[in-house]
C-alpha cells in the first residue's frame, strides 16, 4: 500500500447555520450578523457553508452575496429548489463568490410527491433532470439533495440520485428532513445509494443532513458516515427547523474522541468550537441549553462528590475529552487566603449566584480543595461546587468565562 492510500478520507463540513438553522423560530439574523458569523465559521474551518436560500428573500440574496464576498477561502453554497427561477437565482446570488456550490432539492418521498408537489414521479425525474442540468451549466459544483430521503421509497430514491449524478451534481445529499430515521436505518439507505448509484464514480460525495426530533441526529449522521457518507451537514448549536439539525461539535468530538470508529480526518479547529457557539447564542434570541453536550454550561462540570473524587485523582476518571480541547477558556486561579473569596465571590455573581456568607465559606473550602488539586478551573468547575439547592435555582445564564484574578 503506498503513501496516498494510507491517507485517512476526509469528512467535508457542510455548516447550514445560516440557512437551515435561521430558518428557524428565534433564530432569524441581520446580514451584518450573518456576515460575522460566515467568518467565524471559516475560521472554524468548515468546508462549506449555506449561506441562505436565494429566492427565499431579497434579505437571503444580498446575505449570500455579502458572505460570497467575505469569506475567500471556503465554499458557498445558495439552496434552490429544482425550478428554473430558483436555480437562476441562486447561480446569481453566487456571483462574486471564489468557491460557488448551487444545492438544489426537489422531494422524493410519496406523501411529499402527493400533498406538496402534486407531481407524478416521473415529472419529478424530468424536474430533476433538467434543472441540475441548468445548476451545472451555471456553476462547476452542484449539489443535489432528496428532501425527506428517508421516507422515500428506496428504488425511487435510487432513480432519482442516479438522474441528479448523471445531470452533474457530484454531491448526493440524502436527508432525514423529518427527524424519522434510526442508525440502523440509515446505515442501510447510505449503503445502497453507495452500492446502486454511486458505484465506483470516485468524483462523487454521498451526504448526511439529520434533522433531530428523536434525538438522533448526531448519531444518524455518524451511523451514515460508517455507511460511506462523506459529507456531514450540520449546525453550531444544533440549531434548525424544529428540534433542530445535527450539532457540528457533537458531530466533531464524536469523530475525534472514538478516532478509533471514525478514521477520517476533517478541517474543524477544535479550540474555536465554544467561542463559536458563544458567538451564535449571543446573536439568537436563545442561549444553549446547560447540559448541552460540548458546549453546555455543564458540560464539563462534575457535580457529585464521587465524581469530584475522581476527577480530582484522574480526570480521565469521568471526563473524555477537556474542556480546554473544545476551546473553554480556563480560570488560571491565583487564590490568597483572604482575597481568594472575594474573587470567588464576585465570580459567581458574574455567573448569575448570589451566595450568603455562609454559602460562600461552604464554596471557598470546596474551591480551595479542587484549586489544590487541580490546575485549571472552570466556571464549570465552581458550578459544580456550589450548594445544592443555590444550583437547583440558578437562573440558566451563559457563563462569560472570564478570569478570576486573586
Ligand atoms: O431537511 C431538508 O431536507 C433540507 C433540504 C433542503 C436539504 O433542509
Ligand atoms: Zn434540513
Amino acid at each position: 500500500m503506498n503513501k496516498a492510500e494510507n491517507k485517512a478520507e476526509k469528512i467535508v463540513i457542510f455548516d447550514t447555520t445560516l440557512r437551515d438553522g435561521e430558518q428557524s423560530p428565534g433564530c432569524s439574523m441581520n446580514l451584518d450578523e450573518k456576515v460575522g458569523f460566515a467568518r467565524q465559521l471559516e475560521k472554524l474551518g468548515v468546508d462549506v457553508i449555506e449561506a441562505g436560500f436565494a429566492i427565499a428573500s431579497d434579505g437571503d440574496f444580498a446575505a449570500i452575496q455579502a458572505v460570497a464576498e467575505t469569506c475567500r477561502t471556503v465554499k458557498v453554497a445558495s439552496l434552490c429548489r429544482t425550478i428554473e427561477a430558483d436555480v437562476v437565482r441562486a447561480a446569481e446570488s453566487l456571483k462574486n463568490a471564489a468557491f460557488p456550490r448551487i444545492h438544489t432539492f426537489a422531494a422524493t418521498s410519496d406523501i411529499h410527491l402527493e400533498f406538496k408537489l402534486k407531481k407524478t414521479r416521473r415529472e419529478v425525474l424530468r424536474m430533476v433532470e433538467e434543472n441540475v442540468r441548468l445548476a451545472r451549466e451555471l456553476c462547476d459544483d452542484v449539489e443535489f439533495s432528496a428532501e425527506d430521503a428517508t421516507r422515500s421509497d428506496i428504488n425511487f430514491l435510487c432513480e432519482v440520485l442516479t438522474v441528479a449524478m448523471e445531470a452533474g451534481a457530484t454531491t448526493l445529499n440524502v436527508p432525514d428532513t423529518v427527524g424519522y430515521t434510526t442508525p440502523t436505518e440509515i446505515y442501510e439507505t447510505i449503503k445502497t445509494v453507495k452500492e446502486k448509484v454511486v458505484k465506483d464514480r470516485r468524483d462523487i460525495t454521498i451526504s448526511t443532513h439529520c434533522h433531530n426530533d428523536l434525538g438522533l441526529a448526531v448519531a444518524n449522521s455518524l451511523a451514515a458516515v460508517t455507511a460511506g457518507a462523506r459529507q456531514v451537514e450540520c449546525t453550531i448549536n444544533g440549531i434548525g427547523e424544529r428540534a433542530g439539525n445535527a450539532a457540528l461539535e457533537e458531530v466533531i468530538m464524536a469523530l475525534r474522541v472514538r478516532a478509533d470508529q471514525f478514521q477520517y480526518e476533517n478541517s474543524i479547529n477544535a479550540a474555536l468550537l465554544y467561542p463559536t457557539s458563544q458567538m451564535l447564542a449571543e446573536m439568537v434570541s436563545f442561549g444553549v441549553q446547560p447540559n448541552k453536550a460540548i458546549v453546555g454550561r455543564n458540560a464539563f462540570a462534575h457535580e457529585a462528590g464521587i465524581h469530584q473524587h475522581g476527577v480530582l485523582s484522574n480526570p480521565l476518571c469521568y471526563e473524555i475529552m477537556t474542556p480546554e480541547s473544545v476551546g473553554v477558556p480556563s480560570n488560571d486561579i491565583v487564590l490568597g487566603k483572604h482575597s481568594g473569596r472575594h474573587a470567588l465571590k464576585s465570580k459567581l455573581v458574574e455567573l448569575g449566584y448570589e451566595l450568603s456568607a455562609a454559602e460562600i465559606e461552604e464554596t471557598y473550602r470546596n474551591f480551595t480543595a479542587l484549586a489544590d488539586r487541580k490546575k485549571k478551573i472552570y466556571d464549570q468547575d465552581l458550578i459544580g461546587l456550589l450548594p445544592l439547592a443555590l444550583k437547583n435555582n440558578a437562573a440558566q445564564t451563559v457563563g462569560t468565562y472570564e478570569l478570576i484574578a486573586a
